[in-house]
C-alpha cells in the first residue's frame, strides 16, 4: 500500500550505516520512515536530489553564539543562519556568554531565547566555575543540555576551573561526558611576560606553547581517572597531545577543529595576522600532520569549528590585546569537503567525525546517521562543485572568515532539519525551526514529542 509522507528526497546517494546506497528517503513527522524505492508513495514535498550525495545531517558541537551579551559578534539567529547556510543542522552552544551559562536561570534564559529564532536544533553547554561545582550533577540533566564545559585555562570569558581540587569536583559532580578546553593556566600566566609589548600574533603560539596544552591534557586524564568520569578534549592541537590521548581512549574522546587541520605557523599569522589568533593556536606543520594522522587512525571523534566570531575592528586591536578566536560553522562542511577532493579524507570518515561522532560521544537521541527512525536531518552536497569561500557570503555577524578566497570541490546545496527544508542553493527557506536537541541520558523532551 502506498505511503504518505511530508517530505521524499529521491535518487540521491545517500551515505549510510551500511554504506553509500542510491535510495528515496521518506519523513514524516520529522522522522526517517522510509528508506528504498519511494516512486509509489505519495509526498506533500518532493526533492529531487539526482546527482547529489545526502549525508546524515552535519552536527557542530562546539559554537560560540555570544547571546546574551555580545550580541554584536552574533546571536542565536545569526549563528544558525550561519549554520544551515553551511549544511549544519544541529549546534551545540557554549557557556562563555555574558553572563557565563553556570546557573538554572541562564540556562533556561538562553532554551528561550532560541524558541523560533535557531535555524538548527540546538543544545547549550553548561559551564563548570567554582561557584557551581556542587550543582553540575542537577544543571548537566537538563533538557536541552550538551553536557558540561570546563575551560582549565582562561580564553574568552570569565570562565576558569584552575585549582585540581575544583577540577577535581566538578569531575565528580556529575555523569555524563564532559567538553574540556585543555591549556594550563598556572603556565600561561607565567609566560605572559613574554608577549608584553610584541605586537605579533606569531608570538601566540610561543605564549600559550605545546607544554601549556600538554600538561593540562595530562592533569585532566589523571582526575578522569582517579574520578571514573568521561571527558572529551576539544580542539587537541600538539602531536604530543594526539599520541597520549591514543593512550587513553576508553575515558577519552578527542576533537580537532577544521582551522587547525588547514592553517599551519608561521604563514598563517603572516597572511592572517590576528584573523589567524585561537585558543589554543594554530601550530607547526609538524603538529597538523600529526592531527591528520590522528584522523586517519582513528584516535579524533569529532571535527566541530569552534566558531567564535569576533569583529574585525576588535581582531585590528594590537597583538594580545585582538581577541582570540575565529568564526567557522558555515566553513566547517566545505572546507572538509576540499579535504575529502585532495584525498586527505574519505567520505564515511568525514560522516563519522561530523555526525555519527558527536551523536555517539555525546549521546544524541535519534541523530547522526541515515537510519529508520531517526530525525529527518539531512544535508545534501554536490561532491562535483567547485566555489571558492568569501567573506561576503557569510551570515555571521563578524563579517569573516579565516577561509576567505579558498576555493574547494564539494558543496552544501541543502539543508533540512526534521524533514523540512531550510536551506536551499545558499538562500533560507522558510522560517526558523530548530528545537532542543535530545540525549539519551535526559530523554524529557523525547517523552513530550510521542
Ligand atoms: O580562541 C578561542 N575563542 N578559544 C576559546 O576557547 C574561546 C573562543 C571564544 O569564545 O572567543
Amino acid at each position: 500500500m502506498a505511503e504518505t509522507f511530508d517530505l521524499i528526497v529521491k535518487n540521491g546517494e545517500c551515505v549510510t550505516p551500511a554504506g553509500r546506497q542510491s535510495f528515496d528517503l521518506g519523513i514524516r513527522d520529522g522522522r526517517i520512515i522510509g528508506m528504498g524505492d519511494l516512486s509509489e508513495d505519495k509526498a506533500a514535498e518532493t526533492f529531487d536530489a539526482k546527482g547529489l550525495t545526502v549525508l546524515p545531517g552535519v552536527i557542530d558541537s562546539q559554537v560560540h553564539f555570544r547571546e546574551p551579551g555580545l550580541e554584536h559578534k552574533e546571536d542565536l539567529e545569526s549563528g544558525t543562519r550561519a549554520a544551515i547556510l553551511g549544511g549544519v543542522t544541529c549546534v551545540f552552544e557554549m557557556p562563555n556568554t555574558n553572563p557565563s551559562t553556570t546557573t538554572i536561570e541562564a540556562f533556561n534564559d538562553k532554551l528561550r531565547r532560541a524558541e523560533g529564532r535557531t535555524w538548527t536544533d540546538h543544545a547549550f553547554f553548561i559551564g563548570a566555575s567554582p561557584d557551581n561545582v556542587e550543582n553540575l550533577g542537577f544543571l548537566e540533566k537538563q533538557p536541552g543540555c550538551a553536557g558540561v564545559k570546563i575551560f582549565m585555562g582562561s580564553s574568552t570569558g570569565s570562565l576558569l576551573v584552575d585549582d585540581e581540587e575544583a577540577l577535581k569536583l566538578a569531575l565528580e559532580n556529575g555523569h555524563r561526558r564532559v567538553a574540556v578546553h585543555c591549556e594550563d593556566e598556572e603556565r600561561l600566566k607565567e609566560r605572559r611576560s613574554l608577549i608584553e609589548g610584541i605586537n605579533d600574533p606569531a608570538m601566540h603560539p610561543v605564549w600559550r606553547d605545546e607544554k601549556t596544552a600538554l600538561r593540562a591534557t595530562h592533569k585532566l586524564i589523571r582526575y578522569a581517572r582517579t574520578t571514573g568520569r568521561r571527558v572529551h578534549v576539544l580542539h587537541v592541537t600538539t602531536a604530543e597531545e594526539m599520541k597520549f590521548l591514543s593512550l587513553h581512549k576508553e575515558i577519552a574522546t578527542v576533537e580537532v577543529t577544521p582551522q587547525h587541520l588547514t592553517l599551519a605557523a608561521p604563514s598563517c599569522y603572516m597572511e592572517l595576522g590576528s584573523r589567524a589568533q585561537m585558543n589554543p593556536p594554530v601550530r607547526v606543520e609538524r603538529h597538523r600532520e600529526a592531527l591528520w594522522r590522528g584522523v586517519a587512525t582513528g584516535i579524533v571523534d569529532v571535527v566541530g569549528s569552534d566558531h567564535a566570531p569576533h569583529t574585525l575592528e576588535e581582531k585590528a586591536k594590537p597583538y594580545p590585546n585582538s581577541p582570540s578566536g575565529m568564526p567557522g560553522v558555515q566553513t566547517l562542511l566545505p572546507v572538509l569537503l576540499g579535504h575529502l577532493s585532495t584525498g586527505r579524507l574519505s567520505l564515511e570518515r568525514l560522516v563519522d567525525l561530523t555526525s555519527a561522532g558527536p551523536a555517539r560521544i555525546y549521546g544524541i537521541a535519534g541523530k547522526g546517521r541515515i537510519a529508520l527512525g531517526y530525525d529527518g536531518d539531512l544535508t545534501l552536497v554536490d561532491l562535483e562543485a567547485t566555489r571558492r569561500i568569501s567573506d561576503s557570503d557569510m551570515a555571521t555577524k563578524s563579517g569573516w572568515t579565516p577561509f576567505h578566497d579558498m576555493e574547494v570541490k564539494g558543496w552544501p546545496v541543502a539543508t533540512i532539519v526534521r524533514g523540512q527544508i531550510v536551506m536551499r542553493d545558499g538562500q533560507t527557506v522558510g522560517d526558523p525551526i530548530g528545537q532542543p536537541v535530545r540525549f539519551q541520558e535526559t530523554l524529557a523532551g523525547a517523552q513530550a514529542r510521542l
